[in-house]
């Protein structure tokens, strides 16, 4: 499943955009932050440039985490990092952890996603936010928004893959019992996302 920095670096604009959103909506600076199914850690990584965050990358995959680390280590940040293996399933770490919590791209590939968004709403420190899901952000100029979904539709089509539509995905979210949520929908592009409050 692990694609190339090659794969990633096509919607490389895109990251630092999503994060500075990110960053805008929940006004974030300070505490720990996760990224879950961090691949080779572009969106960790944009999120360290811009705030004191200390930053935890988390992949089920050895590899991808190797691959963050080395993209990480050649950013010449202050920030603490960490790196752990794990399944988003059955996270290894105690109640009430994180300040903000994302993960981009990666809930299509959970067998239980009702059950990982409930490991990840336990992990959530009160006050804090998760956002899980997939999309491009709100932030992308309308030519580069045409330009990088053409990019991943054609790759979604070679590897025959489908998400979930947004009724679908909404679905999923409710048969999760989350305390606290707001399903989110992005006009143009048919992003999917899931915001976490605790
Ligand atoms: C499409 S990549 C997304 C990478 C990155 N978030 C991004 O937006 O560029 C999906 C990642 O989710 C990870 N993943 C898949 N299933 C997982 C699981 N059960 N627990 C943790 N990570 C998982 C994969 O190893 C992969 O690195």
């Amino acid at each position: 499943m692990l694609r190339s920095n090659e794969n990633y670096a096509e919607l490389k604009p895109m990251y630092p955009l999503l994060i500075q959103q990110f960053v805008d909506d929940y006004d974030l600076m300070h505490g720990i932050a996760l990224d879950i199914g961090a691949g080779p850690g572009w969106l960790g990584m944009e999120l360290a440039k811009i705030t004191n965050m200390k930053i935890v990358f988390l992949d089920i995959s050895q590899g991808a985490l190797d691959m963050a680390k080395e993209n990480f280590e050649k950013l010449d940040v202050d920030n603490e990092v960490d790196y752990i293996q794990a399944d988003v399933h059955e996270l290894p770490m105690e109640d009430d952890r994180f300040d903000f919590i994302m993960s981009r791209g990666s809930i299509w590939f959970w067998k239980q996603p009702e059950k990982a968004l409930k490991e990840i709403e336990r992990i959530l420190k009160p006050g804090g936010v998760a956002i899980v899901g997939g999309g491009l952000g709100r932030y992308l100029p309308p030519s580069m928004r045409a330009r990088l979904q053409n990019r991943i539709r054609k790759g979604l089509k070679e590897r025959m893959e489908t998400r979930p539509n947004i009724e679908e995905f909404k679905k999923i979210v409710e048969k999760a019992g989350l305390i606290n949520y707001k399903v989110l929908s992005e006009d143009e592009g048919g992003g999917r996302w899931v915001e976490i409050r605790k």
